[in-house]
């Protein structure tokens, strides 16, 4: 590593920060991690240690001094007075004797003198401040960058273990820190009833209360099983605790919840010790923990300690390592998500790791299949980290049965026998069956009745769900003849005849549709509302359309040169449709479709009147990744926007790129909407 040059150490640690904050955005903000904590750990690791080698190159987005992901739109923001830090992580002995010893040297202690932690288990849930004022909970907020956290006050009330008021000595303003979670049974629960009604299944308890707490509607967070205990205390008017022990006595006199068990622990013999013990005992506790948090006791010596970048001196996770097991991989299985990615799934002899029996395990991909060399009959080592299903680390060659094969990936999907494909530069394969695959059919048929697409409003999820279940609908085309099933749908359980008249009646209405509606409704991989409008403005007719997609099947057509030459419309966009089109099942779809449809021809208007940026005042600052301010500023200006250098009340959007300053803060302060590069691009 030392013999990178500064250039190659350079672009290697941006290319790690970036890659660090793009999962800190999927688990801190989408709550949908794509790594493991393991995974994501040893990202971090392999940052820090680069960093120390080459301290003189910090990347700009640096993730040791940045905590978390910036708060997500759709909740009002908060701003922590002080802010809401990250702790370090050990992994080791050695790590834990590190950070002991180099606390007594800051704190100049003497051989003779004694350091008391406390030492209490570490729950990976979802972060919060709880504000009190006069004893009345007022404010809740997620941790959110550390700065700024989303506001989830009301969210946060429906928490049975949140007090709503705190009475005794309590001062007029009090702001306890704690973190929401998830019983490992609660969880389980949970996921089998969301099984049940065909929802997706959280990874995890912190991914569920994450998502729980994050919620829009606070009726559905109500009816969440989460819990809070706190460990901490951010603003507060003269509290009186001279230790952390203290800290805790209070918190449970005013009716908090603690994170049992605890230990006050003497030196890094009794810490290691208090690890070990609840290393070994954790899975009888009713919830997942990950680690042990040592906090020094004495608060005057943590005031003393105070913190680096993001986290407290004074304060240390010791993470377990994730529990592994060895067992036989009986069968490799492929599996077709919603969205159409093939999946393999190990299917195991059933092992008890991580306190959880598990029978299967994902193998994430083709490529690590391949790298791992993972055969069916394998003896194969397995670790589970917090998430439901563990992983598949390496394969015991040693045991490997005799005349074993490598394992061939499909190319046609397993469910609907589409041809399946994977796009350069994706790890996943995906089926091109779109419509007609059973395993994606529901998700697409929602997309086909979407508000965007068709607007048919009474067929949502649920519905869709069940006349697909019964053979109703199986294509977009049979919502359309859904009006010959009428009698049978007003005794349907639950329907009514009101409702079944409103819903043909909203069929009906859609009968004659505008053709980028209808090409967006098809849900054709990389083919979004923008895109759909880009092909029906080029092609102008439905029957224009189909007839280029049929002529671009050959690469070298004039056909495929003109769709590649439509600007903003790549290889990517155009591989995507031609796949599509070469499709049998996919044609036979959109044929029965104009069968019962009347799609409109586009109607052409200025480009300028109908973006939704038209009139606004945009402010761009910062630096954005994916272009130069000089094209944004053009590509605003050409969908009609004015884009302005300062921020005043009169400004709609400022699009925040990294690094930006004062201008967001002012807008903040004026409540005028941000944007990340993401969201803008995507407007
Ligand atoms: S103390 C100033 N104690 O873990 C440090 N944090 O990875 C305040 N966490 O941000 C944190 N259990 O959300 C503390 N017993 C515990 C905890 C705990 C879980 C969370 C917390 C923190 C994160 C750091």
């Amino acid at each position: 590593m030392h013999k990178l040059t500064d250039i190659e150490a350079a672009a290697e640690l941006a290319d790690l920060a970036r890659q660090i904050a793009r999962h800190d955005v999927a688990y801190h903000q989408k709550d949908a991690p794509e790594i493991s904590d393991a995974a994501y750990d040893a990202l971090r690791q392999k940052y820090k240690a680069l960093l120390e080698a080459f301290p003189h190159l910090r990347p700009e987005n640096d993730p040791e001094t940045r905590v978390g992901a910036a708060p997500a739109l759709g909740f009002g923001k908060v701003t922590h007075a002080i802010p809401m830090l990250s702790l370090a992580n050990a992994f080791s002995d050695e790590d834990i004797q590190e950070f002991v010893e180099r606390l007594r040297r800051f704190l100049h202690l003497s051989e003779s003198e004694a350091v008391v932690f406390v030492a209490e288990p570490k729950i990976d849930g979802l972060s919060c401040s709880l504000r009190y004022e006069k004893g009345q909970l007022t404010v809740a907020a997620t941790r959110g960058d550390g700065t700024t956290g989303e506001n989830i006050t009301e969210n946060v009330r429906t928490v049975a273990s949140v007090p709503k008021k705190i009475e005794g000595r309590v001062p007029d303003l009090i702001e306890i820190r704690g973190e929401i979670y998830m019983e490992r049974k609660d969880f389980f629960a949970l996921n089998a009833r969301r099984e049940k009604d065909g929802e997706a299944l959280f990874a995890n308890p912190r991914n569920a209360a994450a998502g729980s707490v994050r919620q829009l509607d606070p009726s559905v967070t109500a009816k969440r099983p989460l819990r809070f205990f706190a460990y901490a205390v951010g603003e507060g008017d003269g509290l009186p605790f001279t230790t952390q022990e203290d800290l805790r006595k209070a918190l449970r006199a005013w009716g908090f919840k603690l994170n049992e068990p605890s230990r006050l622990c003497e030196g890094t013999d009794a810490l290691l010790a208090f690890y070990r013990a609840l290393e070994e005992s954790r899975y009888e506790l009713p919830f997942d923990i990950d680690g042990i948090v040592y906090k020094v006791n004495r608060m005057d010596w943590q005031k003393r300690l105070g913190f680096v970048s993001r986290s407290p001196r004074w304060a240390i996770a010791h993470k377990f390592a994730p529990e592994q097991a060895e067992t036989r991989l009986k069968a490799i299985r492929i599996q077709v998500g919603r969205t159409g990615a093939l999946t393999p799934v190990a299917d195991l002899e059933p092992v008890t790791v991580g306190g959880v029996v598990v029978s299967h395990a994902t193998l994430h991909n083709e490529d690590e299949i391949k790298r791992k060399d993972i055969r069916e009959g394998d003896l194969v080592r397995i670790q589970r980290a917090g998430d439901v299903i563990p992983q598949v680390v390496a394969v015991d060659f040693k045991k490997r049965p005799e005349g074993s094969t490598p394992f061939v990936f499909p190319d046609h999907c397993p469910e609907c026998q589409s041809l399946a494909v994977r796009e350069e530069g994706e790890a996943v394969r995906r089926c091109t069956g779109g419509l007609i695959c059973p395993a994606q059919a529901v998700e697409r048929l929602r997309h086909f009745t979407s508000r965007q697409a068709f607007n048919i409003e009474g067929l949502g999820e649920k519905r869709v769900r069940e006349l697909w279940a019964d053979g109703l609908i199986r294509s977009p085309a049979d919502i359309f003849k859904l009006k010959e099933h009428e009698d049978a749908l007003k005794t349907r359980e639950g329907w009514g005849a009101k409702s079944v008249e409103n819903l043909l009646k909203a069929i009906e209405a859609r009968r004659t549709i505008a053709l980028e509606r209808f090409i967006y409704a098809l849900g054709i991989r990389q083919i979004g509302e923008a895109t759909a409008k880009l092909l029906a403005r080029h092609y102008g007719t439905l029957e224009a359309w189909v007839d280029a997609m049929n002529k671009a099947q050959n690469d070298q057509s004039p056909a495929r040169h003109d769709l590649e030459s439509i600007d903003q419309i790549g290889p990517l966009i155009a591989e995507g449709l031609v796949q599509f089109f070469s499709e049998p099942h996919n044609r036979d779809v959109l044929e029965s479709l104009a069968a019962q449809l009347v799609v409109e021809p586009h109607k052409k208007v200025s480009s300028k009147k109908e973006s939704i940026l038209a009139g606004k005042t945009v402010v761009f600052t910062g630096t954005l990744a994916t272009m130069s301010r000089a094209e944004a500023k053009a590509k605003a200006e050409s969908l009609g926007a004015k884009v302005s250098g300062s921020v005043s009340s009169k400004t709609d959007y400022v699009i925040v790129g990294a690094d930006a300053g004062s201008k967001a803060d002012k807008a903040r302060r004026l409540g005028v909407v941000l944007l990340d590069e993401e969201a803008w691009r995507a407007l």
